[in-house]
């Protein structure tokens, strides 16, 4: 089953939102146009959009509305990836060059910054404050995880709670202020706008966790971005905090860290494998999202309930 079967009734408001997307990174400038294009072109799951609609479907659903919202949500999500392959020095993404490798580090600054302007821009069309509110403070929240992130590369002391508090901050937040900005610009009842933001947190932890070790079980076919990378890189996720607790493992991992070394590179990737370190990183995004199946039990029953329900089973199962 593929994610896209699971809510095939909003297909036609998934199109107008994919026009929309296009026609709201239209620029003068021709690299601006031309960078962003390429990598809305390349693909992406567009997830974040979906959860705008189906949350939307639990209020007063105007796709002349909510459009707004899940179009602004998936740019800034863009703009986040563009900036991201810097910070990840990432060559590939959604299959295509990355921007910082098609043209370069500068490039996608500004890139990413008009992305995120133009997100910005097509939210003044949503009348509500609050709305407003909710996304700036995730903004500041995604830049504080991807900059801790930074900080704590390499840093083999970290614990779960370091570990918990980026992914939060840098992927799950997003996801959550997609369902419950849903539920907001469509004026769905409050408590249904606390449950999907709910709901959308949890999803958006075991999202990150399943990235994660998607990073060490996938590859760079699948996944349209570069597999392995992340530990060599120096950023830790769960796995590899997960095998760090075994102390051969973890003196093995440390005295052998050398990214320009293939063999040891390669046996670290395996070390970390062989660890139990993904079979626990697996249990803890199941238990997220058992928690996020938990959410939705009070919601009214309607088909975009049972897809929210099946986008969280799929996620745990997900390949790329
Ligand atoms: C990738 O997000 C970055 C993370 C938050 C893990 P997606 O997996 O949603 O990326 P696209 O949009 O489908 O390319
Ligand atoms: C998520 O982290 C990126 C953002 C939230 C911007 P990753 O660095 O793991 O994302 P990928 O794997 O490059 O898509
Ligand atoms: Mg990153
Ligand atoms: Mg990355
Ligand atoms: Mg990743």
């Amino acid at each position: 089953m593929k994610l896209k079967k699971l809510y095939t009734f909003i297909n036609h408001d998934l199109n107008i939102i994919e026009q929309a997307l296009k026609e709201t990174i239209q620029s003068e400038h021709p690299v601006l146009k031309e960078a962003s294009m390429h990598l809305l072109q390349a693909g992406g799951k567009r997830i974040r959009p979906v959860f705008v609609l189906l949350s939307g479907k639990f209020g007063n659903y105007n796709i002349d509305v909510i459009k707004n919202v899940a179009v602004a949500l998936e740019l800034i999500h863009t703009a986040s990836l563009v900036h991201d392959d810097v910070i990840d020095n990432a060559e590939l993404r959604r299959g295509a060059e990355t921007i910082k490798a098609k043209w370069d580090n500068r490039i996608a600054m500004y890139t990413g910054d008009y992305i995120f302007a133009r997100a910005v821009e097509l939210m003044t069309k949503i009348n509500k404050p609050e709305a407003h509110m909710l996304l700036s403070k995730t903004m500041v929240e995604l830049c504080l995880g991807e900059i801790e992130q930074i900080k704590d590369k390499f840093n083999w002391e970290q614990n779960l709670r370091t570990y918990f508090r980026r992914i939060k901050r840098k992927t799950a937040l997003l996801i959550a202020i997609s369902c419950e900005l849903g539920a907001v610009a469509s004026e769905a009842p409050v408590d249904v706008q606390r449950k999907l933001y709910k709901y959308g947190y949890f999803v958006g932890m075991a999202f990150q966790i399943t990235d994660d070790i998607l990073d060490f079980t996938g590859s760079e076919k699948e996944l349209g971005k570069p597999a392995g990378s992340d530990l060599l890189q120096g950023n830790i996720t769960l796995p590899v905090i997960y095998a760090l607790r075994d102390q051969t493992i973890r003196n093995e991992i440390i005295t052998n860290f050398d990214i320009h070394d293939t063999e040891k590179a390669s046996h670290i990737i395996s070390l970390v494998k062989s660890s139990g370190g993904i079979e626990y990183s697996k249990e803890i995004s199941d238990r997220y999202l058992y928690k996020a199946l938990k959410m939705l039990k009070d919601l009214p029953n309607c088909k975009e309930k049972s897809a929210l329900y099946n986008i969280a089973k799929y996620i745990g199962r997900r390949k790329f």
